[in-house]
């Protein structure tokens, strides 16, 4: 792969061809985005055995299931008989998980307990049948997916995020609304935007003078990218405190700010097209910020998608090729590419 491993002061952006052909549109989808962890919601409509969280992960259907234990498992929705759906939505204190074309019906562990009328069915144990399972993890109440059968460690994903943002615990931030965005472009194209401030002075004029973007930087980890920078008192829609803007391999970003959290999943639904789900959150006592917070948001977003769309059509356009990063400015999207590389070579 001709761009991985460059060291960042020798740093290009990467080939055109990945962000517009269908070709790798279909590898993205295969290797790094369903085997990748998968923001889905979040642990508040799962507090009891039998509540449930359907959710939808790179085109597939899965369930979120809290079980009697108190842990939590997760299985593709679609049932072993004839790919049936079990849920079309999150519900709570189901008993059982019952097919809604022929009525299998299934219990919360995911084990077949009922057919009906299989009874002439040669050698068929409800026994040997079970939903296929997913991979869970829960962050400081945020749920995670991977449909890979051995995802990465979830732990390693989030190492030292706990540390550094407390005593900040988004887990006691609670949700109050999401706004779905649709985007003219690649989802590389929009998480490449996301990942530098270099564009802020230019794209976001009523964004800048709530940073401090002479103290904005720029932190990479093994599966993430922190960028932060204080807030500047006085901003409304903010109270005042540090902001991390984290972005996590691969379409995940977790924007926290003092006593609100705005998640941004990035979902690849086409070649050259994505939308991007905002979840806000906040504490109790931030919740007054909410629709100033949103409105402010709105803009922002506006921006974003506009250039990313020009962006992508700049990709398309046949004359360009890549050109060289800012390594003070454009870290992020440079480890952003070391890791599509390093995914693309491992095949
Ligand atoms: S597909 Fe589920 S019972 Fe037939
Ligand atoms: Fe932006």
């Amino acid at each position: 792969m001709a761009f991985a491993g460059s060291p960042l002061a020798e740093a290009r952006a990467i080939d055109p061809c990945f962000y517009t052909d269908p070709q790798w549109f279909a590898v993205d989808q295969a290797r790094l985005l369903r085997p990748g962890w998968q923001l889905v919601g979040n642990t508040a409509g799962l507090a009891a055995p039998g509540d449930v969280l359907v959710a939808e992960v790179c085109g597939a259907s899965v369930l979120v299931v809290r079980q009697g234990d108190g842990s939590l498992r997760g299985f593709h929705n679609v049932c072993r008989h004839r790919a049936g759906p079990l849920l079309r939505e999150s519900c709570s204190g189901l008993t059982r998980l019952r097919c809604l074309y022929h009525g299998w019906s299934y219990g919360l562990d995911g084990r077949l307990k009922a057919a009906p009328e299989m009874a002439e069915a040669a050698a068929f144990d409800p026994a040997d049948i079970a939903l296929a399972p997913v991979q869970v993890e829960v962050f400081q109440g945020l749920v995670f997916v991977s449909l890979a059968e051995t995802p990465l460690a979830f732990a390693d994903l989030v190492a030292g995020i706990a540390d550094r943002i407390a005593p900040i615990d988004m887990a006691e931030m609670r949700f109050e609304r999401r706004i779905v965005y649709e985007v003219a472009a690649d989802w590389k194209t929009y998480i490449d935007n996301y990942l530098e401030g270099y564009h802020v002075p230019h794209v976001h004029p009523a964004l800048l003078p709530a940073l401090n973007y002479g103290e904005y930087r720029t932190e990479n980890s093994n599966w993430y990218s922190l960028q932060h920078s204080p807030v500047k008192p006085g901003v409304d829609a903010y109270g005042d405190g540090p902001m991390f803007y984290y972005w996590l391999w691969p379409n995940t970003m977790l924007n926290i700010l003092p006593g609100r959290l705005q998640t941004n999943r990035v979902i690849a639904d086409g070649p050259g097209h994505c939308r991007v789900e905002f979840d806000y959150y906040y504490t109790p006592a931030n919740r007054h910020r909410a629709d100033a917070d949103i409105a402010f948001t709105d803009i922002v977003q506006a921006e974003d998608a506009a250039i990313c769309a020009e962006v992508q059509r700049g990709l398309a356009s046949g004359g360009y090729t890549p050109g060289r990063l800012s390594p003070r400015r454009e870290a992020g999207v440079w480890k952003f590419h070391q890791l599509l590389a390093a995914a693309y070579a491992a095949g």
